[in-house]
């Protein structure tokens, strides 16, 4: 990896202390953002991941707004632009003016597009907000044909359905028109849109489904699973991640992208806000970018907005500009996330070599985590196993101990080694930190 390399021969950040925030094991560096990459896009591209941000067409004509936006993201949403509402503001009418002045500006300077939302409760054209039925599941297949198609060849990925569930407890579907039409109505759009645009990811969308231990994050993952056992053509699944002191980023949201993406799916962090300032905001930011790093098939992130004064909830604070467009505390913070390409873990021990650790493969039962040391080789390395978890197997190095503290020490196999956990319900990556024997 390109970050890993001039990490190596740059002679290793100076990492200051290890943070656990949210549950998520980050490194802080006391130096600046290495020079991989010095946007978002082109940090996020280190490991091959997007950085994307929504875009509201009323805006385009600032340009500090527009600058930023070019700059520093590769993937694009419209904010409000292709919605229901906008699209067929009447029946059988398509109006794409606004969308499609998104979706050119974005093309012609090189940025791909995640197409928000083809079927959805809220923003309904004023003649669907009354319909029921059969009649109303025939305008939402009439629908997507119509939006899909028309940008077909051009959207990277769809929000086929959004935001389908109950908040709460029950794990229930929201009852909304759209579900009244019959339970399989996320299904028949799924299908619908796939004929629209074969070549769309497609994904579903929805908010409050980042901590894994709630009701509503199962459900959407029962019916994932359901879809996809059926061959129901789903590709990804997005997480909103709108954050805030009453909805914080949760200690598990790496265990809850993880088992997503097991169930072979993407997965992609699509209209990330945090509200908050300075250290407290940038630290949440960063576990977000760490879990969504530390998952393979979590293919990239979107921020809801590029300044403050941008977003939907402007008083929160909740993004990575300030209104002036200057750079925050938690852009530096995401910035050196992405740099790291790894995504892993890292701690320098006693300063002479530093190791990270990346979680790859996973089963039902057990996850495999790469060591990869860098300063020396001829190092220890102890590895913090979380509760739980414990060794099943290694490779390329001697390891001592099968849970709590492991040691790991060479075995003339270099200076990349393995192990496989026993996860015991807790799929949390190792932590590690080496010294020089
Ligand atoms: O365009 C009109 C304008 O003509 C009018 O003067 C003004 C007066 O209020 O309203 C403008 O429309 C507003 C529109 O945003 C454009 O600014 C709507 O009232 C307002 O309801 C709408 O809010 C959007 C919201 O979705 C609606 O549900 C937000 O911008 C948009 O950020 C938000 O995005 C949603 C995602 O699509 C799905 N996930 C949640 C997320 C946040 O709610």
């Amino acid at each position: 990896m390109r970050a890993e390399l001039a990490r190596r021969t740059a002679g290793i950040a100076a990492v200051a202390a290890m943070l656990v925030t949210s549950g998520v094991v980050i490194a802080t560096t006391a130096s600046p953002a290495q020079a991989d990459g010095s946007t978002l896009q082109d940090a996020a591209a280190e490991s091959d991941r997007y950085y994307g941000t929504a875009i509201a067409a009323s805006r385009m004509s600032d340009s500090q707004y527009i600058n930023i936006a070019n700059r520093e993201f590769n993937m694009i949403t419209a904010e409000n632009e292709m919605k229901m509402d906008a699209t067929e503001p009447s029946q059988n009418q398509f109006n794409f003016s606004s969308g499609d002045q998104i979706v050119n500006w974005a093309l012609q300077n090189g940025k791909r597009v995640r197409g928000h939302a083809l079927a959805w409760h809220s923003q309904q054209p004023g003649w669907m907000q009354n319909m029921e039925g059969s009649s109303l599941r025939n305008a939402m297949l009439n629908h997507i044909a119509g939006v899909a198609g028309h940008y077909q060849g051009k959207i990277y990925a769809w929000d086929v359905v959004n935001e389908a569930f109950e908040d709460g407890s029950s794990g229930a579907r929201r009852n909304s028109n759209l579900q009244r039409t019959g339970n399989d109505w996320i299904e028949a759009a799924f299908y619908a849109a796939r004929e629209a645009d074969p070549d769309a990811k497609l994904c579903y969308n929805d908010y409050n489904t980042d901590n894994w231990q709630h009701a509503k994050t199962q459900a959407v993952y029962n019916m994932v699973r359901d879809f996809k056992s059926r061959g129901v053509p789903i590709d990804c699944v997005g997480f909103q991640a709108h954050f805030n002191s009453g909805n914080p980023v949760p200690n598990n949201y790496h265990e809850t992208l993880q088992n997503f993406a097991d169930l072979g799916v993407d997965v992609q962090i699509t209209e990330l806000d945090i509200a908050g300032s300075g250290t407290s905001q940038a630290e949440q930011f960063r576990g977000v970018t760490q879990a969504c790093m530390a998952v393979t098939r979590c293919t990239g992130i979107t921020v809801w907005g590029v300044r403050d004064t941008d977003s939907w909830r402007a008083s929160d604070t909740p993004l990575l500009f300030d209104g002036y467009g200057q750079k925050k505390l938690a852009y530096g913070y995401v910035l050196d996330q992405l740099n790291t390409a790894d995504g892993g873990s890292s701690d320098p021990g006693d300063g002479s070599c530093s190791v990270t650790a990346t979680r790859t493969e996973s089963w039902g039962d057990r996850f495999n985590t790469v060591f990869t040391v860098s300063g020396t080789d001829d190092w220890v390395v102890r590895i913090s196993t979380g509760s739980g978890q414990s060794l099943q197997n290694s490779w390329n190095a001697d390891i001592s101990g099968t849970s709590g503290t492991l040691t790991a020490t060479p075995n003339g196999n270099g200076n990349e080694f393995g192990i496989t956990l026993y996860s015991n319900g807790n799929t949390s990556t190792p932590s590690a930190s080496c010294s020089a024997a």
